[in-house]
């Protein structure tokens, strides 16, 4: 009331309350304090208090899975659960280089496309790629056999004979964006890869992980293509030598390996017949007029008739061939895709290897070495040098994993803040979701108590007053006025002769009206 003989200043007020008239209402507030309190600081601790980092990884999946801050159990866990991680998709250019994520070969990107439902075809520059599973199928193993104008001069220093194998396969993954399309096919998004392997190329000479016990299938595809190549080298080596251009280092050659049958699904008997393979081959000396291994093996290619040169190379050529189209096929993750895959079957391993003991003999003996083979080169026996035995015990885990390509990923990570802003962001957080909660609570509390008796409106001093005149009827909710007065509408309204008139007990205000 003083204040108003200042009229020049800001005029503050303080609000009038009352006790709750319940017996209930402390022993709740602090129980419910207590419960509030602590469901708010975990909500708060789970969710507030995290920036999301960039990382780089190339298993998305798992670092999405080990994203969350607080484990993959419990309440904290599920609540963080908001704290979203994510990986965007690496975008995989044509030319370039990768592996799988069984890390045997390397492979180059040699064309991407889609279908239109109108059945032509789309070229895409690049993959966008995410870690999908790929499906692929081995077309075609290109041999190409290497003399000293063709390879470097370290390698025709120690093998006068080079190889170099490719191996051509189309793959298809479905990247998810497509899922309107009318067929399977349509959805899918196709890629050509091309894996090579070149014993003698100091750059990739062993795959890039090798494994015995965890990778078999793949530890005996590189014993073979290591074997094999050096088999077939010296082999090659040893035919062509007799002639001029094999005299003077002139070795080239192109030896093609395409899947002779046409059928959508091949048995094991396919697989392990020398008539698996369809052979288109061009050499310095002659090209093969016949295409497949037992025809050629039989040629008098360079003398006596015009086709089919170096008749004993064909035997070793087969077994090169397999040993490079099952490989590739086990990198790719395919144990069965149309055709029985070679080196994931016992029987199937037991028949390609079934002459490797025989031709590392061979290879280590007096009159080969670095004589008729041509070539300085040892067997690696740090691989199998014995043929498979399906009938050892332990029998080794043979059969192709899943293949991904591997390759990086950017993913978004929540990552902690330093406590102490932890604590601040946590605290600000609590104070904001209580203050609500409290608000709300008494809000109803208000309104219980403006329900439950018409005396709730009266100020503690007026009550006593009021109680003794007991007379007329409570004006309607909110609208309280000042009976024998002038309405109370606002402070504005209130002036000198007001305050000189009515004394403060008569004035029947709830607090909301003064507030
Ligand atoms: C990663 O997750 C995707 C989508 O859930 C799935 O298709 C793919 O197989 C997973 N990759 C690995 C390596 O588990
Ligand atoms: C892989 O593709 C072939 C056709 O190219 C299909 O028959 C096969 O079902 C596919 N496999 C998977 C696992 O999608
Ligand atoms: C092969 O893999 C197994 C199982 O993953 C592992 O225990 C072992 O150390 C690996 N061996 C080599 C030589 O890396
Ligand atoms: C498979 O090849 C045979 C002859 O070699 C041919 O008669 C047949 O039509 C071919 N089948 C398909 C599906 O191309
Ligand atoms: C092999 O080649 C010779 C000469 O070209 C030809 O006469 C013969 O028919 C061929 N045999 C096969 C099975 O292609
Ligand atoms: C396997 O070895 C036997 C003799 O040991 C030989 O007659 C045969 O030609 C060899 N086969 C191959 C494909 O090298
Ligand atoms: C491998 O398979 C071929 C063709 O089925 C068969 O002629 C040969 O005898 C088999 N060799 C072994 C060692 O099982
Ligand atoms: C190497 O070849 C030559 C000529 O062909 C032969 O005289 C010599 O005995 C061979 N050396 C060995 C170790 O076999
Ligand atoms: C205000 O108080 C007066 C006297 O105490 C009483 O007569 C009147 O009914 C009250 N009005 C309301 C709306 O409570």
């Amino acid at each position: 009331m003083r204040a108003t003989k200042f009229p020049a200043l800001p005029r503050f007020s303080y609000t009038i309350t009352r006790d709750y008239p319940y017996a209930w209402v402390t022993p709740a507030v602090i129980l419910g304090g207590i419960v509030a309190i602590t469901f708010v600081t975990i909500i708060n601790v789970a969710t507030i208090g995290f920036d999301l980092v960039a990382t780089s990884t190339n298993n998305p999946n798992q670092t999405l899975h080990d994203a969350n801050p607080y484990g993959h159990h419990g309440l904290l866990s599920l609540l963080a659960r908001g704290v979203k991680a994510s990986c965007t998709a690496t975008t995989l250019p044509i030319n370039i280089q990768m592996f799988t994520t069984n890390y045997a070969i390397p492979y180059t990107l040699s064309s991407v496309w889609r279908e239109n439902e109108d059945n032509t075809q789309e070229n895409l520059g690049s993959l966008v790629y995410m870690n999908q599973p790929i499906n692929c199928t081995v077309t075609e193993v290109i041999i190409q056999v290497l003399g000293k104008y063709t390879q470097t001069p370290i390698l025709t220093a120690r093998s006068r004979v080079g190889l170099l194998l490719k191996t051509h396969a189309t793959c298809s993954v479905d990247l998810g964006n497509r899922p309107s399309a009318s067929s399977v096919a349509k959805r899918l998004t196709y890629f050509n890869l091309i894996g090579s392997y070149n014993l003698l190329d100091e750059t990739i000479p062993h795959f890039l992980l090798r494994n015995e016990t965890d990778k078999a299938s793949l530890f005996w595809g590189e014993s073979l293509l290591s074997v094999y190549s050096l088999i077939t080298a010296g082999a090659y080596h040893e035919e062509a030598s007799v002639f001029s251009w094999g005299q003077d280092g002139t070795y080239n050659a192109y030896i093609g390996l395409t899947r002779q049958s046409n059928a959508t699904t091949g048995s094991a008997e396919e697989v392990t017949s020398d008539e698996f393979f369809h052979v288109q081959c061009f050499t310095e000396a002659n090209y093969c007029g016949n295409h497949t291994i037992p025809w050629l093996s039989q040629g008098k290619g360079v003398d006596g008739h015009a086709f089919d040169p170096y008749a004993s190379i064909w035997g070793t050529i087969d077994i090169l061939g397999k040993a490079m189209w099952f490989t590739v096929m086990t990198d790719l993750g395919q144990n069965d895709n149309a055709i029985p895959n070679m080196l994931a079957y016992p029987d199937l391993l037991a028949n390609l290897t079934r002459n490797l003991t025989t031709v590392v003999q061979y290879w280590e003996s007096p009159e080969a070495t670095g004589n008729i083979t041509g070539s300085t080169i040892g067997i690696d026996h740090t691989l199998s040098t014995k043929s498979f035995d399906p009938s050892t015990a332990p029998q080794p885990a043979l059969g192709a994993e899943p293949a991904f390509l591997s390759t990086d990923y950017i993913c978004q990570v929540p990552r902690s803040k330093s406590p102490g802003i932890r604590l601040l962001l946590i605290l600000m957080s609590d104070i904001v979701f209580l203050q609500t909660i409290w608000s709300i609570f008494k809000l109803i509390l208000d309104y219980k108590v403006g329900r439950d008796g018409h005396n709730s409106r009266h100020c503690e001093g007026c009550l006593e007053t009021h109680i003794q005149e007991s007379a007329a009827p409570v004006g309607p909710a909110g609208a309280t006025t000042i009976t024998n007065r002038k309405p109370y509408i606002g402070r504005k309204s209130i002036d000198e002769s007001d305050v000189e008139m009515v004394s403060y007990e008569q004035i029947n205000v709830t607090e909301r009206h003064v507030s």
